[in-house]
């Protein structure tokens, strides 16, 4: 099972870079070497993130409106729909809308410097998650020492740190904080269930409800996790043969999403055939449809039965693509440099996600993460490889969910979550995954096509040295004169006929956008 998991993120990874043998800048661990190429956000208001927003008639309705500039901001919408009101405050829309329907509606933003607008489409219908995904989960930094505390310092390191004014929702509990039956530790021992067969928390969350409640507070949405399985992978009490229970508990503490993952499942479902694989799926997706709330379902099962192509239809908002990217640093690493195993490519993953159904291929490992030792210790990961993994991501319609630690973020590692241009990328409307156009030697060049007729392109250079990476327009379907910009310095390089080249560093990318001249 190990062998198979090490085998499956790798395999994973090799979506990002592949065929690095070996990480000379590895010595790069100096803070003060991290170049930020981020803009630091203008006092000026900007409205950033999704412009699309799903929900289904009757649930509650949480989102707040990203928006950066110096505070106070004067938050506003025009055109609310019936139900739905804004605090001007804190901009957080909340209400419920009964009414089915598109609602296009204006969001407004204003500070002593000036005003922005921008708009913003209300589905009310029956899908979920029309644009990826963007949070925190604990899982890469707490592993199994999560606890209430720890939850309610990330909702609140969200809100402080800016994450919410670039579009960050989810605030996520991964594995641990059910019972935990044998465990040596007294904390995780107790009943797994009341006597009505409601799951119970472990006493490192010893109110379920208030920590939701606390995390709506702040304008953000909560996040659990559990396994169709007796035991999740961790060895907590699973859904097996409780789902019912289960999905309603969660819905009475306010859960907004779930993150389902398969672990000892196997040990009673088979996984043969598809049906096999999409039984456990398709029950509780079927019990989350008839709860009051929307919960958006994250499958969790490595990439199995090449997922991707039934994910949504057994309805699921997202699925991991494959294993673990890391349970340990050197499976990191390992996984950036190994070739060969390039799922998204070979698979073409970027047929198959798109509004209500995204490729999730884990979280982004950067800032400080578990060592599985009990400490946290930075990223393995060089900063050019970070970019690498953020730019990738956002090209991929990937999920943005960090699992560093939040309330720990340096200067840096912040400038990577909160670019708003590359993080416009992640979160276009149109929600068409990019993918690899031309791979040459240690060079790749990505494409992703954008709602406004434009493109975004990642040169990303998976060599050991500098080396020259060119997007030729014939390659990327495009034709004569063409207006180019870096996303991550945010800076217009100018105008291009035929192709686009630029120096990208070892193991570097150079993110940019292009618009028919
Ligand atoms: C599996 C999942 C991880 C994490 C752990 C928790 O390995 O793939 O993302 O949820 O279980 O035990």
């Amino acid at each position: 099972m190990k062998k198979r998991r090490n085998f499956l993120f790798v395999a994973f990874y090799s979506i990002l870079l592949l065929g690095i043998s070996g990480c000379s800048d590895k010595g790069n661990r100096n803070p003060n070497t991290f170049e930020i190429l981020t803009p630091k956000p203008s006092p000026v208001p900007r409205i950033n993130g999704a412009k699309i927003f799903g929900v289904r008639p009757g649930s509650p309705f949480i989102f707040t409106i990203p928006a950066t500039g110096s505070k106070p901001i004067n938050y506003e919408v025009l055109n609310i729909p019936a139900g739905l009101s804004c605090d001007p405050k804190t901009g957080q829309i909340t209400g419920v809308i009964e009414e089915p329907g598109e609602y296009l509606t204006t969001f407004r933003v204003t500070n002593k410097l000036g005003s922005a607008q921008r708009e913003f489409k209300i589905v009310c219908g029956d899908k979920l998650a029309l644009t990826p995904h963007m949070g925190w989960n604990s899982w890469y930094v707490w592993e199994n020492h999560v606890t209430d505390k720890i939850m309610r310092d990330a909702a609140d390191a969200m809100v402080s740190s800016g994450m919410i004014d670039h579009g960050y929702m989810y605030v996520n509990i991964d594995d641990c904080w059910a019972i935990k039956p044998g465990s040596t530790d007294s904390t995780l021992l107790g009943e797994p269930r009341d006597i009505r067969g409601m799951v119970n928390s472990n006493k490192r969350f010893p109110d379920m409800k208030g920590l939701t409640d606390y995390i709506h507070s702040k304008g953000l949405k909560a996040g659990i996790y559990t396994s169709p399985g007796p035991f999740t992978c961790a060895g907590h009490i699973g859904a097996y043969g409780k789902e019912e229970q289960d999905i309603a508990r969660f819905a009475e503490w306010g859960y907004d999403f779930l993150k389902y993952d398969w672990c000892s499942y196997g040990k009673i479902g088979r996984k043969d055939t598809l049906p096999d694989l999409q039984k456990p799926y398709i029950l509780i997706s079927n019990i989350i449809r008839n709860q009051k709330r929307d919960i958006v379902l994250n499958l969790c099962q490595y990439g199995m039965g090449d997922v991707w192509k039934w994910g949504k239809e057994v309805g699921g908002q997202s699925w991991r693509t494959a294993g673990d990217l890391g349970g340990s640093f050197e499976g990191i690493a390992t996984a950036l440099f190994r070739d060969g195993f390039d799922v998204y490519s070979r698979n073409s993953l970027h047929l198959y996600a798109g509004p209500g159904g995204w490729n999730d291929p884990d979280y982004l490992l950067i800032g400080y993460l578990s060592n599985w030792k009990g400490e946290t210790v930075p990223t393995p990961l060089t900063p050019n490889e970070q970019y690498t993994q953020v730019s990738l991501w956002s090209l991929v319609a990937a999920p943005l969910i960090f699992s560093g630690d939040i309330t720990r973020m340096d200067d840096f590692t912040l400038s990577l979550l909160t670019n708003d241009e590359i993080i416009e990328v992640d979160q276009d409307p149109m929600g068409k995954p990019g993918y690899r156009v031309t791979k040459s030697g240690d060079t790749e060049v990505w494409i992703r096509h954008l709602e406004d007729g434009s493109c975004a392109v990642g040169l990303f250079n998976r060599g050991e040295n500098s080396l020259n990476v060119t997007a030729r327009w014939s390659d990327l379907g495009l034709a004569g004169k063409q207006r180019v910009r870096d996303l991550w310095r945010q800076k217009n390089l100018g105008r291009f006929n035929d192709e686009f080249s630029v120096k990208v560093p070892q193991h570097g990318v150079v993110m940019v956008r292009i618009w028919p001249h």
